[in-house]
């Protein structure tokens, strides 16, 4: 048996790579769009960049070794670290509000599972500098841009969103002390992963009891917005958090996006950094895991010594997306290869065979032709499995023949042009022919 991949390692043959393009191009298409600019950072960090900053579940799932030179060092897990390490380091000289993207391979030691690997590609979009509530709606508006890039709809993606500051004030007032909020959202976190006894054991343990346990899952049975400000209304400490939210509300209609969102106080996000609003997009039929997950960390630029610089972005994987786009049948077919198989006829040197194939080349065609003799029906076999447009084969130094495999239509053409000329853009025949 010839040894494969790791477990959670994937190999990425050509069709493999054309759908990773895919996904990767809309990306990089929408993030341009709106106006983010593209960064990237080393895989091998400093192990303690993660253990100080992303939380139990991450750092658990660390490929965490000791390098030759001593140093305790992790391939990189998540993105946002280094993008905070960055931007702490360039505070004062960067402009504000800073709008990057980037699309690393990340890694994590995950339990195997549909949906999870152990290696995977993000997308991270992040903005830093604003703190502002019209920088959040932005955000998940280009996440929302990228669903309708790859052809998704609202009837597809939800975007799920809930604030951790509102839920803080809904948690203490519904008397959780601030040393057992972090387990509690830990709790919140696994509500649709685990049954309900299991988590109230857990909060139990926190030290939390029946009555406030009962108030927290009270509290989270709310799903609209509305329902949940009239029920708190009187509360003054609660007051800001809920005009934040109508306001996000009321922009993520502006930018065209309300109709895909649902408020969703049990959205917390696992990772320790976030502050303020949060999202996660899903499959609108729930079959998947998540597709994307971010939100606001206003303070860990300081942490990493960069000063009090806010900041939002989120990530959003390859895997869950792949699965989902193949569901709903919207990776596109593999488009053709080559735009010319060039053949040489009985009678055709090697050496014209090649000098046309240099003479397309330079139009910045595709071009193969055969590395050994061939017969000219295999030839034309073989360009077909190739995936070439057109064969053009050739009779002689001076004439040949183009013909388009899709309908097998022929046309004569001669090789003097095409060989003298430099092939001046779009009025050069063989390169404005090429068109199917
Ligand atoms: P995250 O929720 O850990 O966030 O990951 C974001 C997305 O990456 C997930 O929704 C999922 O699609 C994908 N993902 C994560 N782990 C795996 C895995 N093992 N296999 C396949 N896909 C996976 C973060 O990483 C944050 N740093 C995102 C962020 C950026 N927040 C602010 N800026």
């Amino acid at each position: 048996m010839p040894p494969s991949a790791l477990p959670g390692f994937r190999d990425f043959y050509p069709a493999e790579c054309a759908e990773r393009s895919h996904i990767f191009q809309a990306w990089r298409e929408v993030a341009l769009r709106f106006a983010f600019t593209e960064y990237d950072g080393p895989p091998l960090e400093s192990l303690d960049l993660y253990t100080k900053k992303s939380g139990d579940e991450i750092v658990g799932q660390l490929y965490a070794f000791e390098d030759k030179g001593g140093r305790h060092v992790a391939l990189r897990p998540e993105m946002t670290p280094t993008l905070a390490r960055m931007v702490a380091a360039r505070a004062n000289a960067l402009r504000k509000p800073v709008r990057w993207f980037s699309i690393p391979q990340l890694f994590r030691y995950e339990r195997q599972q549909r949906g999870r690997l152990r290696e995977h590609f993000q997308l991270n979009l992040d903005i830093l500098g604003e703190a502002g509530v019209t920088a959040d709606a932005e955000l998940l508006a280009a996440a929302l841009g990228m669903m309708s890039e790859l052809g998704l709809t609202k009837d597809d993606v939800r975007a799920r969103v809930s604030d951790r500051r509102l839920l803080n004030g809904l948690l203490v007032l519904a008397g959780v002390s601030s040393d057992q909020l972090p387990l509690v959202y830990g709790v919140v976190d696994k509500l649709e992963r685990e049954p309900r006894p299991v988590l109230e054991e857990k909060l139990a343990k926190a030290g939390c009891s029946d009555l406030v346990v009962a108030r927290i899952f009270e509290v989270l049975k709310f799903t609209d917005l509305d329902m949940l400000r009239s029920e708190f209304h009187g509360v003054a400490a609660l007051r800001d958090d809920f005009s934040r939210l109508a306001s996000y509300f009321e922009m993520l209609d502006a930018l065209g996006v309300r109709d895909w969102v649902v408020f969703d106080l049990s959205i917390v996000r696992g990772l320790a950094y976030y502050t303020g609003i949060v999202f996660e997009l899903f499959d609108a039929r729930g079959e998947f895991r998540a597709i994307a997950g971010g939100g606001r960390y206003d303070n860990l630029i300081a942490q990493l010594g960069g000063g009090d610089i806010p900041a939002l972005g989120f990530g959003m994987g390859d895997v869950v997306l792949g699965e989902l786009l193949r569901t709903r049948k919207l990776m596109p077919r593999q488009a053709d290869a080559l735009d010319y198989w060039v053949a040489g006829a009985e009678g055709a040197s090697d050496t014209i065979v090649m000098r046309v194939a240099t003479a397309l080349r330079r139009r910045k065609l595709r071009v193969e032709y055969p590395l050994r003799e061939q017969k000219l029906s295999k030839q034309i076999k073989t360009a077909a499995t190739a995936g070439a447009a057109k064969v053009l084969i050739i009779h002689d130094d001076r004439t040949a023949t183009i013909r388009r495999l899709a309908d097998g239509h022929e046309e004569s053409v001669g090789l003097a042009d095409l060989l003298d000329g430099a092939g001046d853009g779009a009025r050069d025949p063989w390169v404005s022919a090429n068109a199917p």
